[in-house]
């Protein structure tokens, strides 16, 4: 079976890592990206133009597309709602119309933050209520509807799978990629004189990472692949998949840990017990943690970095 694969939001930070996942499993790879792409060893694609999209696929003739490519962070999405329904849903809805046509298996990353995560909902099943409570959560969960639908239309249920995935961390460009890793220059910030840091320890966050290894999302995404590929009725498998690490810990936590691990005090840090601001325009949720057992029940390994041995590992580089 020939194995291409194509991996859009590969110049990000779960894309970056699904690309070498699938490498190092010996498949042909194509990345694509858009303001990061270099155009040579990442495509560049503007999924919200139609024959941008139409020429990647002629070009690459995947037999996986991994959809990693979405504004992702909840405060952009309210400052530019138009712009994150063209990428977000307008976008994925086209992209999983022309896969489902070419019987493409496409994998579209989602979000725990499809869930309310009110307290004492968590865990969710795959199959339980999503009801977001932020403009994020919800085109993430309209970009999940139109790929089912597409494939539906299309007779092709089944190769249309959605994975929802929590805050991820890992090997980023910059800090700011990740929710996790930023908080790492919090702490170094926490050393300045004077400085007074409020930090969240209300909502629980099951930081996952993205990392190409063995127990990483990248990992899982491969894994997918070669289950749903290989199944003679892919459309009896289940739609809706979710993966995240057993870690539960607030963003004040991580910043304690990150704390130990380097040797720095965290005395400004100020944990900040009062959840959302009923007036912010964002609202977020207090536990949306994701049950895995739908990866579980087909065979796919659910394991997960260990989150303080990872960053042990990794923050020897930056200790001072
Ligand atoms: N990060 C998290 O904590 C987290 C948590 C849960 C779920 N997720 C989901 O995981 C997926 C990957 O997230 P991430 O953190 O890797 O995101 P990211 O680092 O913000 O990367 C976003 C990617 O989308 C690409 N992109 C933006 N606009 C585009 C356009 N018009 N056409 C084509 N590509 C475009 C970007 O390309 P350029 O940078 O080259 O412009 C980049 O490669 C997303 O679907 C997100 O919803 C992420």
């Amino acid at each position: 079976m020939s194995k291409t694969a194509l991996v859009t939001g590969a110049t990000g930070l779960l894309g970056r890592q699904v690309v070498r996942a699938f490498e190092r499993n010996k498949w042909n790879v194509k990345g694509t990206g858009y303001s990061r792409a270099d155009g040579i060893s990442v495509l560049k694609v503007d999924l919200v133009k139609a024959e941008d999209v139409t020429a990647a696929l002629d070009n690459v003739k995947p037999q996986v597309v991994v959809h990693c490519a979405a504004n992702r962070f909840p405060d952009k999405c309210d400052n530019d709602p138009e712009g994150t329904r063209a990428l977000n849903v307008e976008a994925t809805k086209r992209l999983a119309s022309l896969c489902a046509a070419h019987g493409i298996l496409l994998i579209y990353i989602s979000t725990d933050y499809v869930f309310p995560g009110k307290p004492g909902d968590a865990p969710y099943e795959a199959d339980a209520t999503p009801s977001p409570t932020n403009l994020y959560g919800q085109t993430k969960l309209d970009g999940e509807k139109v790929v089912i639908e597409e494939y539906e239309r299309a007779g092709k249920s089944g190769l249309g799978v959605v994975l929802r995935v929590p805050v991820l961390y890992g090997d980023a460009e910059v800090p700011s990629e990740s929710a996790v890793n930023i908080l790492l220059d919090t702490v170094w910030k926490a050393q300045e004189q004077d400085a007074k840091i409020k930090m969240d320890h209300w909502a629980w966050r099951y930081p996952t990472n993205v990392s190409y290894q063995t127990e990483d999302v990248g990992r899982v995404c491969h894994d997918i692949s070669v289950k749903y590929r290989g199944s003679n009725d892919p459309s009896k498998l289940a739609h809706i998949l979710q993966f995240s690490s057993e870690d539960k810990l607030t963003k004040y936590e991580m910043c304690k840990l990150f704390g130990e691990i380097m040797g720095l005090s965290i005395a400004a840090i100020e944990p900040n017990t009062e959840g959302n601001d009923p007036n912010a325009s964002v609202q977020r949720p207090y536990d949306c943690h994701l049950s895995t057992k739908a990866l579980k029940n087909l065979g796919i390994d659910v394991s997960t970095q260990d989150f303080t041995g990872w960053w042990r590992w990794n923050v020897r580089a930056f200790r001072k």
